[in-house]
């Protein structure tokens, strides 16, 4: 196997660091402090989340429920994620079937469905109104109280900022005084839309108002990372050279996403021996095999926008985007255009802002645009 992973958590030994993050989650656990993580993309949060699962897991004093409500529209979504994420622990049908009955609902009847590609089951609930829906919600949370009397539970919730965008206009409100009642549960809320998260959870006017513990994941530290890669290609017989691991962080901002990417590469190749010229051409190698992709995007903005983007990516990192000197660099119209194309082009997710500065999202395309 491919010891640098991009698919789902594949377990401790895949994992690189995160202690403190790790204790600190754990610790939050198990005092009953909720908690919300949040990071740039692909920083590692989906990733932190479960590892942290599996800690739990060893030390089996918890029980942990993960489920990620990304394509969930409506109350009706996240109720049938919830059910279904409650439902997937290891027992067997008829144990599921028994305890659903017993306390599960009491207002409406699930129906189990199979999943036509991964034949997983899924629950799914006939909810035909808001009302309906209201009920169902609290009867969930009931079950949730009694099975954390048995025994403590975390509960976690990716891509929390979803509820957002759900039409019901109350929805965090409900949430909030469900999560409230729950002694023994305690909760992770974890997205990457920073400036939503931090209204939701900052905000004195909305529900969640300071309820829970605030974790922001940076970049895994340079000299962690770079243990980890080389042991790992020296693992599987690879040799690589000190400055070939700077040059992977060093390439990809250490964001976490693109080294497990261009290692994974790196290990898949033929090479025996990584030296900076061969992670060079491998990168090279991955932007030419993205080509295609990439030049969709010029299709998908106007032509200013294009421009900024192009100017981002140049930079690396630039703080004063409406200042004359960057205006005339880079042969762009004027400020208030920049200021728009900045708006359109975050709510694209095609840049973000690290403190003061803007950069473009992914780290390969914007390598790939400095290059035009
Ligand atoms: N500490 C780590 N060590 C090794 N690989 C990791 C680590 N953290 C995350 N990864 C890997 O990096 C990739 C991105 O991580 P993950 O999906 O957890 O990010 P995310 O922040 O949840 O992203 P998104 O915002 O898109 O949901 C995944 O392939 C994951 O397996
Ligand atoms: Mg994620």
């Amino acid at each position: 196997m491919n010891p640098f992973t991009l698919k789902d958590y594949a377990g401790p030994e895949y994992f690189c660091n995160r202690k403190s993050e790790t204790e600190k989650i754990v610790n939050a656990a198990q005092n009953q402090r909720n908690l919300t993580l949040s990071s740039i993309r692909k920083m590692g949060k989906t990733g932190l989340i479960h590892h942290v699962f599996h800690q739990l897991s060893e030390i089996n004093e918890m029980d942990t429920v993960y489920f990620d409500i990304y394509h969930t529209e409506s109350l009706s979504g996240f109720i049938n994620k919830l059910g279904t994420s409650l439902l997937a622990e290891k027992e067997s049908w008829p144990e599921k079937v028994k305890r659903m009955t017993k306390y599960f609902i009491r207002h409406i009847r699930p129906t189990i469905t199979f999943d036509g590609l991964t034949g997983l089951p899924a629950l799914s609930f006939n909810i035909e109104n808001e009302s309906s829906g209201i009920r169902t919600l609290e009867d969930i949370f009931g079950f949730l109280a009694e099975r954390s009397n048995e025994k403590p539970m975390i509960v976690a919730i990716d891509e929390f900022q979803q509820i957002v965008n759900y039409p019901e206009n109350n929805i965090e409100a409900l949430l909030r005084v469900n999560i409230q009642k729950l002694q023994n549960v305690s909760f992770i809320f974890s997205g990457s839309d920073k400036q939503l998260l931090a209204s939701m959870f900052t905000d004195a006017k909305k529900p969640f108002y300071q309820s829970t513990e605030w974790m922001y994941l940076e970049e895994i530290p340079q000299d962690d990372y770079s243990i980890f890669i080389k042991e790992k290609f020296t693992s599987g017989f690879i040799l690589i050279d000190d400055e070939a691991v700077k040059e992977i962080l060093r390439q990809t901002h250490s964001h976490t996403y693109y080294v497990q990417f261009l290692c994974n590469k790196l290990y898949g190749s033929d090479i025996k021996e990584i030296t900076v010229e061969t992670v060079k051409q491998t990168l090279s190698d991955i932007l030419e095999e993205n080509d295609v992709y990439y030049s969709e995007y010029r299709n998908l903005l106007t032509k200013q926008q294009w421009n900024l983007l192009l100017a981002l990516a140049r930079e690396e990192g630039i703080s004063q985007v409406t200042s004359s000197s960057f205006i005339h660099k880079h042969n762009l119209s004027n400020a208030a255009t920049i200021r728009r194309g900045i708006k359109s082009l975050m709510d694209k997710n095609m840049i973000y802002k690290k403190g003061i500065k803007y950069y473009v999202y992914d780290v390969f395309f914007a390598k790939w645009l400095k290059r035009l």
